[in-house]
């Protein structure tokens, strides 16, 4: 299979931006740690951070062609806000599975509400940067099953 990770606005700045909530990993850490368990697994996992919404759509759209099977996504504030980011998913039929690094739902109310999780096929939150990792797990387990 192959499966794609996006990784949403401001996520370039992972490691350096408020390490209390997020932590003191990189982009780059969590892309290579995904990619070595994909790999192991037989997968193959591309990844891209834009803090354009227009781009993580393209890439949602691209991803409709080139054969993956799965999106792993932090939309990050376009999770609150982008009608045109989870239309972009509903135009993609494998699985969608949405990933937060910090609870969410113990932030701002503003913070509460995820349009991409009317798509979604799973939503994790809260488990720090390990999130992606549970998600790369159950996508890959519930593919292999299928
Ligand atoms: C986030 C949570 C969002 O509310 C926030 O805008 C982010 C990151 C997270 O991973 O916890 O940028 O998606």
């Amino acid at each position: 299979g192959k499966v794609l990770v996006l990784h949403g606005p401001n996520l370039n700045l992972l490691g350096t931006r408020q390490p209390d909530i997020y932590g003191y990993e990189t982009l780059d850490d969590v892309d290579n740690a995904l990619r070595e368990k994909a790999v192991l697994k037989g997968w193959e996992l591309n990844s891209f951070q834009s803090n354009h919404e227009g781009e993580l759509i393209d890439a949602i759209h691209a991803a409709r062609l080139d054969g993956t099977g799965a999106i792993i996504i932090n939309p990050a504030a376009y999770t609150h806000t982008s009608v045109a980011i989870l239309d972009a998913l509903n135009a993609f039929e494998g699985r969608v599975f949405e990933v937060h690094i910090s609870n969410v739902h113990q932030r701002e109310s503003f913070r509460h509400h995820s349009y991409v999780s009317l798509r979604a096929d799973g939503v994790i939150a809260g488990l720090g940067t390990q999130g992606y990792q549970a998600a790369l797990d159950a996508l890959i387990k519930a593919a292999d099953k299928a």
